[in-house]
């Protein structure tokens, strides 16, 4: 097996995107469009990613998640150019695809088919072609009677004949990295455009009679360019559906998959059911059997079985077993709730852990905070982690009840099985089976209303 390289072009401004930021980080989901380019390249097994940068290049080095290599086009010359700019990349051994950065819905394995089937045909180049209806603006595949390969014409470039051709160019090869590298040298522009074509490269590899063909994909949908709004959302689209149909042929139902939007990252058991505007991102982990209501957010989180959540948002944070959260529940960061607990509507929960069987039913705060298991909080419990200065943390033990408006004066400790009576603010550690009370002792003035 001869290595696998990849470059992709992403130096282009991206006009149509109307926009102040380059066109390959506007994202699908929660992802940049080069990210899913990226990740397709990994998957059909390249191992060293370059990618050609110019318009907004700082702003596509930071939004990029993966550790590529990026190399500057300064000028936009041509697809050829661009490629010309990773020369020293590229080199003399092995295989490269090129990809562009704004063809998101490529897989890693059409991809991976391609790179097989150059291997087995003895390629120096192989194309990736589809079949459209509308061919219109697109590079045309040109074969002769035999169905042969010649050559990839521009439509700019093409005869009336040509143009009729459905075959289309999708921008995509696989190529013998010495052969691209030294067919780049031989590029001229002296075409309609007045561009370094990279699909010249292709007779300059032909006139050394090596072989070079067109692999033609089943799949036009994968080779979408997205230049506009209007194509980012019908690649959205596209890729949605695709995750959620993944989803619902592992047995998650997903009551509304167009109005359901789950990260490519995201892992879910069977027999979970997610309702509509709902939307999970990132690396998330759902068991089975859960229920994601409608109307929630999920960020980087793990979800465990039988969850049940209603219209929360749930970031970095951990829900364990037989748990129900929501609605209207604010699960923040670094945030361990534990099996069989109750978190009831707008209740805060941040950098906390909170114990088995542990119920906190409504309108709470709790922030750095670790909870034991079975503890019921009352209403309108605050956790007052802070002091204008320092964030301090807050210990509630086991057993422990905390009455309704208690405020917790952060650092504190509740020891196991006591009460805070409630309206209390508790400022100093409360012993085990006591019972603290930090509130003004209630006066009742007789006839005060009569007399005022
Ligand atoms: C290109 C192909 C065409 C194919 C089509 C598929 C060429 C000459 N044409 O045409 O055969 O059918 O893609 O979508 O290759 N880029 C750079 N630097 C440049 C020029 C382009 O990085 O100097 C990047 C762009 O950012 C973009 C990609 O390359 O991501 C494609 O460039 P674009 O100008 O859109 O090529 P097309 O004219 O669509
Ligand atoms: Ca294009």
């Amino acid at each position: 097996m001869s290595s696998l390289k990849a470059v992709i072009l992403a130096a282009g401004a991206g006009t149509r995107m109307k926009s102040k930021f380059p066109k390959v980080v506007h994202k699908i989901l929660d992802k940049t469009m080069l990210d899913y380019v990226i990740e397709s390249a990994i998957e059909a097994g390249a191992d060293d990613i370059c990618v050609v940068i110019g318009h907004g290049s700082e702003i596509v080095k930071k939004d990029t998640s993966y550790n590529v290599e990026f190399v500057l086009q300064k000028e936009q010359l041509g697809t050829g150019h661009a490629v010309m700019q990773a020369k020293d990349f590229i080199g003399n051994e092995g295989n490269v695809l090129i990809l562009f950065g704004d063809t998101p819905l490529i897989t890693g394995d059409t991809l991976a088919k391609m790179v097989n089937y150059h291997n087995k045909n003895k390629n120096a180049a192989t194309l990736l072609s589809t079949i459209v209806e509308d061919s219109t603006g697109y590079g045309r595949i040109i074969r002769d009677e035999s169905n042969t390969f010649i050559k990839s014409v521009e439509h700019k470039d093409a005869t009336e004949s040509e143009r009729k051709i459905k075959e289309i160019n999708s921008g995509m090869y696989c190529f013998d990295a010495k052969e691209l590298n030294i067919a780049l040298t031989k590029l001229t522009n002296n075409n309609a455009q007045g561009e370094y074509y990279l699909p010249d490269t292709l007779k300059t590899i032909m006139a050394k009679r090596l072989k070079v063909n067109a692999m033609i994909s089943d799949i036009p949908q994968e080779i979408l360019g997205v230049n506009s709004r209007v194509q980012l959302y019908q690649a959205q689209e596209i890729m949605q559906k695709r995750i959620n149909y993944k989803h619902m042929e592992n047995g998650v139902t997903i009551i509304s998959p167009s109005n359901t939007f789950i990260s490519k990252d995201t892992q879910i058991d069977c027999d979970t059911v997610i309702y509509p505007n709902t939307y999970i991102e990132g690396k998330t982990t759902i068991g089975g059997n859960s229920i994601i209501g409608q109307n929630n957010r999920i960020v980087n989180s793990v979800i465990g079985d039988n969850v049940n959540i209603q219209s929360s948002t749930i970031l970095e944070s951990t829900i364990n077993n037989n748990t129900t959260i929501g609605p209207y529940a604010y699960i923040r960061p670094n945030s361990s709730i534990g099996e069989n607990v109750k978190i009831g509507d707008f209740v805060e929960v941040k950098n906390s852990n909170i114990g088995n069987n542990t119920k906190i039913s409504h309108l709470t705060y709790i922030g750095d905070a670790d909870v034991g298991k079975n503890v019921n909080f009352g209403c309108g419990t605050v956790v007052v982690n802070y002091d204008g200065v320092n964030k301090h943390r807050t210990i509630v033990e086991d057993n422990a009840f905390i009455g309704c408006n208690t405020n917790l004066v952060s650092p504190v400790i509740v020891e196991n099985n006591a009460y805070t009576a409630a309206g209390s603010t508790i400022t100093k550690d409360v012993p085990a089976y006591s019972l603290g009370i930090g509130r003004a002792r209630q006066v009742n003035k007789d006839q005060w209303v009569n007399k005022k």
